[in-house]
């Protein structure tokens, strides 16, 4: 393209937009050029390690959240434009596969916690964390809600426990990470989750509320002719985000809180063992694609 033709077209632009081009490019003349760190904005996302304690490896911790939770949102990223768009195959077919790539990143790169931090040190500096947990992630919820029916996040015990014709709020109260930190016999919620609904408690249900009838889960289920290899996609995202990944982050648990049987507390107080896993959990964003037996194996392997 002719620089003549660049200035036309940006002269146009500028009329179609009722401004004076020759302002806009003036202000072009004078602009200073664009950086690496201020485009990306290093320094900011660099200065935001703040260790509570002296351990080297904490700082390690406090970065793989954080990479996480960048990755988590660059997945939000992608299943609103599914969600808040007409369905279109062939983005879907596309999008599933940034989702699955993401979310292999997330498993490959797990280590980094299980071998990557010195046993005893984190096991001294976690205590200074508590309540604290990655459990509180609101960006992990977020994608449940963007893919699924609440009703998917109720397991089995919740189901028997909920009533007729839920509301949002009801689903909320019977959640399957509710259990996380509720003891239903007494009523006593945890601190950790105590903290958590404060916060964001009111932000899921209205998220919930905006996304009913639209999340990836329904999408699909509208969907006439949902071809062999999308469905192909989706259980393996399926699979990803509600097996695989939640087993090598219990791994790592096991690792550091049960090395030698000794069932360490978890810093959000749950009881881990039980709670984190995939079987417990139920977690299936489309159970239908999925056949008796799988449903039955669920969480029985990586
Ligand atoms: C040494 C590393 C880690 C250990 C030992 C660990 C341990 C735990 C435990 C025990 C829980 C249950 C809640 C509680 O009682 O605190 C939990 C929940 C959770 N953690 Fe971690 N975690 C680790 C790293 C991470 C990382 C890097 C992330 C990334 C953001 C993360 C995200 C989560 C999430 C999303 C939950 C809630 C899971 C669910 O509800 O299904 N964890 N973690």
């Amino acid at each position: 393209m002719s620089n003549e033709k660049i200035i036309n077209d940006i002269e146009n632009k500028y009329q179609q937009l009722g401004e004076n081009p020759e302002t806009y490019l003036k202000g072009l003349l004078h602009a200073k050029p664009i950086n690496y760190w201020d485009y990306v904005e290093a320094d900011t996302l660099l200065s935001l390690q703040k260790p509570r304690t002296n351990f080297k490896d904490e700082e390690i911790f406090i970065m793989y959240h954080q990479v996480t939770e960048l990755f988590l949102k660059m997945m939000v990223h992608e299943i609103k434009q599914l969600v808040y768009e007409p369905f279109n195959e062939s983005v879907w077919l596309e999008k599933l596969d940034r989702l699955n790539r993401y979310t292999n990143m997330l498993i490959g790169s797990f280590d980094v916690m299980k071998y990557g931090m010195n046993y005893d040190d984190y096991n001294t500096f976690r205590s200074s964390l508590t309540p604290a947990s990655g459990f509180q992630s609101v960006t992990f919820r977020l994608i449940e809600i963007y893919c699924t029916r609440l009703e998917n996040l109720i397991n089995e015990e919740g189901k028997n426990r909920i009533g007729e014709n839920p509301s949002t709020t009801d689903y909320f109260e019977h959640i399957y990470w509710k259990d996380a930190g509720l003891n239903r016999k007494t009523g006593k919620k945890s601190l950790t989750l105590l903290q958590f609904e404060e916060k964001y408690l009111d932000r899921l249900v209205a998220m919930a509320n905006k996304t009913k009838g639209a999340t990836l889960e329904e999408k699909i289920l509208k969907t006439q002719n949902c071809s062999e290899a999308l469905k192909m996609k989706l259980k393996e995202f399926d699979h990803l985000y509600n097996v695989a990944w939640p087993l090598v982050h219990l791994e790592t648990a096991q690792h550091y809180l049960d090395l030698k049987g000794e069932n360490k507390a978890a810093t959000g107080g749950s009881e881990w063992k039980k709670y984190l896993h995939p079987k417990f959990q139920q977690r299936k964003f489309f159970p239908t694609l999925w056949n008796n037996d799988e449903i039955t194996n669920w969480g029985n392997n990586k």
